[in-house]
């Protein structure tokens, strides 16, 4: 007989417990524990995630062999992958509702006409999905004559026993499901979209997947929060996830690989929804560039290198009086605590006052930025804002600040400079203690400093700050 257990799981991270906690022990989120029903019968197999019959194998005797790889020919994709989707990989596609999983998901067998693809909807309706494909294959001719989506099958199925069932009838070479969130397995009695059926659908396919060496990506919808509904446990079980990020109102999308096992995390993927799918964005300095006006205050462009591509991106601030007794600090795409150090260092070294003033920070295009060479970027445009003084907008900057103000170097300078200069800027603010090539200076006016102090006499007063 089946046994019925109460346990409570952690809604943030998905740990267990026998009892309801106000705080999760795990993750420390308060109020998250929810109750759920486990039906314990003796024929689930505890998951291993690897074939059940393995055998011990000496170390040596294992052959070094690539992964084997399915090129999808969605040439962005595959990079962020690091080279295609590995043969037996499990991939957790995560974002926010509407942002355009369900099109970058179909648009793989729409790319990759001979790839027999399952894809599995628990939300839309075949209808709907054949609609999604008419638009994505009308974008997609290049890749060797036009996309039929000939070996694409749709199933709309909740049921996991099925899904994996009708994969493995069909004989399906990719199997997609949209979204784990809705589908169900039999052998737990809990509703779809609950931890412990997550957990359980997830530990499915990726027995699944190892067993088969079919390649299953999977689509988890994003809590407000920003992870990935469901526990953070699917993320440790999966070998790679993608993560989507930008507004779903904006056209730009960033594909970002937040762990892979068969590649490099550092990988991005830059994308713009259209009326026929998403399309690659071949050069992203360009989509972040400035679009204003001249001389307009509280903007500056640094030169930042995400995963292993170098972007120029404008960085926009507002600074005005306080309203109300306590100032507000905001910044959307920049961490609020290095920008509060940064306006700590502002205020402690170079004297500005800015306690009695409101500070808005603002990252152009949606994009989420955490390399440190952005901070003098950012200093720059506070001070902009500030003195209400335009930067050149043929300007820009890239180096750390550091706590007693110093302006400190940070990696890949050369790279940083030469998308600078091709991409017709004039000027760059590095630190002082940057080594640049010889030739670089040639093609970009390099201005090195080495305290924050600099910045307020080599900017300010001079022509550099234009005043509007
Ligand atoms: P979708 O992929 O369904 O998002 P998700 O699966 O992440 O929830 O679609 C995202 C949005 O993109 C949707 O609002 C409609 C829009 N869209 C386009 O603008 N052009 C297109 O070609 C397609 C297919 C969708
Ligand atoms: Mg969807």
């Amino acid at each position: 007989m089946a046994k019925v257990k109460k346990v409570w799981f952690c809604r943030n991270c998905g740990y267990e417990s026998a009892k309801w906690l106000g705080r999760c022990p795990s993750c420390g989120e308060w109020n998250a524990m929810v109750e759920e029903n486990i039906v314990q019968s003796p024929q689930i197999s505890s998951f291993s995630g690897m074939p059940s019959k393995a055998q011990p194998v000496p170390i040596t005797a294992i052959e070094n062999r690539d992964e084997e790889r399915i090129v999808s020919g969605l040439q962005e994709f595959d990079r962020v992958l690091g080279g295609g989707l590995v043969k037996g990989s499990l991939v957790l596609i995560g974002g926010e509702p509407g942002i355009g999983k369900s099109t970058l998901s179909l648009q793989i067998p729409f790319a990759c006409s001979r790839l027999k693809t399952l894809y599995v909807s628990g939300e839309e309706s075949a209808r709907q999905i054949k609609l999604r494909g008419d638009r994505v294959s009308s974008a997609l001719p290049e890749a060797g004559g036009p996309a039929t989506g000939a070996n694409c099958y749709i199933l709309p199925e909740i049921l996991l026993e099925n899904i994996l069932e009708k994969a493995k009838s069909l004989g399906a070479e990719l199997l997609i499901i949209d979204s784990i969130q809705t589908i169900y397995s039999q052998r737990i009695d809990a509703s779809a979209g609950s931890i412990s059926q997550i957990r359980e659908c997830a530990a499915a396919l990726l027995r699944f997947a190892k067993e088969s060496n079919v390649p299953v990506i999977i689509i988890g919808h994003i809590t407000k929060e920003g992870i990935i509904a469901g526990p953070k446990i699917l993320e440790h079980i999966v070998d790679v996830v993608l993560q989507f990020e930008g507004d779903a109102k904006n056209a730009y999308r960033v594909v970002r690989s937040i762990k892979n096992r068969f590649g490099s995390t550092s990988e991005l993927a830059v994308y713009r929804m259209t009326d026929s799918g998403l399309k690659e964005v071949v050069n992203p300095s360009e989509m972040f560039m400035p679009m204003h006006e001249k001389g307009l205050s509280g903007i500056a462009v640094a030169a930042m290198i995400d995963g292993t591509r170098p972007f120029l991106i404008e960085i926009q601030s507002l600074v005005s009086s306080a309203a109300y007794g306590m100032p507000q600090r905001s910044s959307t795409g920049f961490d609020v605590r290095r920008m509060n150090m940064l306006l700590a260092v502002l205020e402690k070294r170079v004297g500005f006052k800015l306690s009695q003033k409101d500070v808005f920070l603002n990252i152009a295009g949606g994009l989420k930025i955490t390399d440190p060479a952005c901070d003098l970027a950012v200093v720059a445009a506070i001070l902009s804002s500030n003195f209400d003084l335009g930067i050149s907008e043929k300007s820009a900057f890239a180096a750390e600040v550091g706590l007693s103000g110093e302006i400190r170097p940070v990696s890949q300078i050369e790279r940083r400079i030469s998308e600078a200069a091709k991409l017709g800027f004039d000027r760059i603010y590095v630190s002082s203690f940057c080594d640049v090539a010889a030739g670089l200076e040639k093609k970009i006016e390099i201005v090195k400093l080495s305290n924050i102090r600099e910045i307020s006499k080599y900017l300010l007063p001079l022509h550099r700050f234009e005043k509007k």
